[in-house]
Formats: structure tokens, sequence, C-alpha cells
């Protein structure tokens, strides 16, 4: 049975504080490029209501010189907590940046010093940062400086196994001005191989006085309990476990503040979700929505048999009311063969379906 030690309890008592800024969940939805837009965010705070999320990270170069807001920046004004999270190596950008965040309701501004992609450490930000701890020092001071939200970072342990500084680094980022810090529990060189150290995590957590979220690898809710209790970290993010899940946020909150487990969704109300999803990012994006709901809707189509045929037809649909049609055949087909007995039945009446 999976329990709390009294310790975490205690520690659970109490709201989350990010400076001034009190959040009322320690479990926080991550920052996913291409995924945590306003849509996916709106169905991840109806399960849990409370959670901190952020937008998918924002370019403060292109927004100096675009100087307009791009859409993967925009933020409901109902939805809070929010954070806005930005990546670049320029400390001016940076907090030119940061106030066009707080002007769009930000409750936090987020520093990316974790993304790996060579696009962007080639231009000296995210993970790259890493190696530059007075860069990312002065790009901390300079977006405080700017704007009166909590300013937070989010990172990695290191660039590689031989250059794991996690800790050092951790202090300079709190020395300079960081109000919260998510560490990812892996390398740069790691990308998203291999098991996240939460060791590290537990490390970083023993030096710094601002709140050390723990991030990588928070697949369910006893993962996130087992990170919680050995890092004694002060929330947990979840990330990869979200995708085609919106429920995860909720189920390790509600879990953390009643020690109960919440029934998980079936494969019909996973396959009813995808269908708002898809609804939702046609209404908001129109037909690049359609594009981007593909990926989503394989995600969602995930647990039962005859999910791999149906996951090959989510991934080209082209229309609104295709996408429609194939998810709601395949609810019918859940509904009339139960969830268990689909195997052999449901693939073939899809493929007949098209
Ligand atoms: C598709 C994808 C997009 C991501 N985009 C971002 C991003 O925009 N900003 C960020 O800080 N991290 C980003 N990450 C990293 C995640 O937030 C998280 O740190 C990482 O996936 C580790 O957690 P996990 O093992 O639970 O997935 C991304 C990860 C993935 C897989």
């Amino acid at each position: 049975m999976l329990s709390l030690s009294p310790a975490l309890q205690a520690r659970l008592a109490t709201s989350l504080k990010i400076g001034q800024f009190e959040v009322k969940s320690r479990v926080l939805q991550s920052p996913l490029s291409g995924v945590t837009d306003l849509v996916f965010r709106r169905l991840v705070r109806r399960y849990a209501p409370d959670s901190m999320m952020y937008t998918e990270m924002v370019n403060a170069t292109g927004l100096h010189y675009v100087k307009e807001l791009p859409k993967i920046m925009e933020v409901d004004p109902a939805e809070r907590p929010i954070s806005i999270q930005l990546f670049d190596c320029r400390p001016d950008f940076l907090a030119e940046a940061a106030q066009m965040a707080v002007a769009e309701g930000a409750d936090t501004v987020d520093i990316n010093m974790g993304c790996p992609v060579n696009k962007i450490t080639k231009n000296g930000g995210g993970s790259s940062l890493l190696r530059s701890p007075e860069l990312a020092a002065d790009i901390v001071r300079s977006v405080v400086a700017a704007v009166k939200v909590p300013v937070t970072v989010k990172t990695r342990i290191g660039w590689s196994d031989k250059e794991i500084n996690a800790v050092e680094f951790a202090q300079r980022m709190e020395e300079a001005g960081a109000q919260m810090l998510t560490l990812h529990g892996r390398t740069r060189a790691q990308g998203y191989n291999g098991s996240a150290r939460w060791e590290w995590i537990g490390k970083v957590k023993e030096v710094l006085s601002i709140p050390v979220i723990a991030n990588g690898d928070i697949f369910s809710v006893e993962a996130a309990v087992r990170c919680l209790e050995e890092t004694k970290a002060d929330g947990v993010m979840c990330s990869r476990g979200t995708l085609g899940y919106p429920f995860l946020v909720g189920e390790v909150d509600h879990f953390l503040k009643t020690g109960e487990l919440r029934e998980p969704p079936t494969p019909i109300e996973r396959l009813e979700c995808a269908r708002e999803h898809l609804q939702m990012l046609w209404e908001y994006k129109g037909d690049r929505g359609i594009r981007q709901a593909r990926k989503h809707m394989t995600w969602y189509a995930k647990g039962f048999m005859g999910a791999a045929d149906l996951r090959g037809k989510l991934s080209v649909v082209e229309t609104l009311d295709q996408g429609l049609d194939i998810l709601d055949r395949a609810i019918v087909l859940l509904q009339e063969y139960g969830n268990q007995t689909v195997e052999e039945s449901i693939a073939p009446a899809l493929v007949s379906a098209q």
C-alpha cells in the first residue's frame, strides 16, 4: 500500500512558496515545447486546478525583434498559477522578454537552462548555460531587476558525467536571486535517456534555501511519492508522463492531499479526452491545430488491444471531422466489446470503417 511518511506529510501540509507567491499544490506540470499550449493546460487544470503550469519555452531574441506575442506565450486570463518560460543567453533580451511575460499575466518567469537541443545550445541558451555559470547568474540578476514577480530556473544536473555541477550551479542561481529551482536529474549528454539521477536532486535540496522541484521520470503517483521521499524536494514536476495523459498531475496532487488513489481513466475516457483535445486545438489554431493534434491523439490511444491500428489512423488525420469520426467509431467499438475484449475485434473493424 502506498503511503506517505510523517515527515513528508508535514512538508505537504503547507503551500509551496515561490518568493511571495503561494501555490496550493506541490505537483507541477512541466513546460513541454509543442505540447503545453493553452489548450493542453486547460485539460491538465481540470484535474489539477491548484497546480503551477508552464508555457512552452519562448525565445527572448525572437520577442525582441518581433515585439509581438507569439501564440505559445498566450495565457488565458483565468488560468492561474501560470509561469511563462523563456530561453536565451542575453541578459538584456531576457529582461525585456520577462516584462512582456508579466504583462501577459505570468505569476512567475522561468528561465530555461536545461534544454539539450543543439539549435538552442549552440546559440548559448538552454543547458549550455550550465557551462557558463557566470553568464547564467547575470541572466538571473538582470531578469530579477526587471520584474516584480519571482524568477525561477529550470536546469539539469550538468553538461555530462564529467561535468556534473548541479550543486555549485544551483547555489549561484540562488545567490543571483532565483526564487525556485527545478532540477531535471539528467545531464545534457543523457538527453532523455537512462534514468533520472534523483540523488543529485537530494544533494541540491540539502544546500538551497529556496524551493527545489524534482523532475525526471515522474510517470506515476508511486514514482512521485518515492521521489519526494528520496530527495526531500519541495515538489515534483511531471513531464513526459503527461503526454496523452493530462490526468497525471491531478492524480499525484490528489494523492498527496488525501492519501487516496484516484481511479485511472478507462480507455474510453482517454479517447473522449482526445476528442475534446482535438476539437479545442482546432478551435484555437485551425488547420495547424489539426496537424498538432495528430501526435496528441496517438498518445491517448494506448492501453487497449487494437490501439496500434488506431494510432496509425490518427497519425494521418487531415480534418476535424475525420479525426472526430475515427475517435467516435473507436469509442463505440470499445463500448461494444468492452475494454478487455477488443483484441482481435477492434483493429479490423477500424480498418473496414475507413
Ligand atoms: C517533447 C518535449 C518538450 C520539452 N520542452 C521543454 C521546454 O519547452 N522547456 C523545458 O524546460 N523543458 C522541456 N522539456 C523537458 C521536460 O520539461 C522535462 O524536464 C524532461 O522531460 C524530464 O522529465 P521526464 O523524465 O518526466 O520526462 C521537454 C521535454 C520533451 C520530451
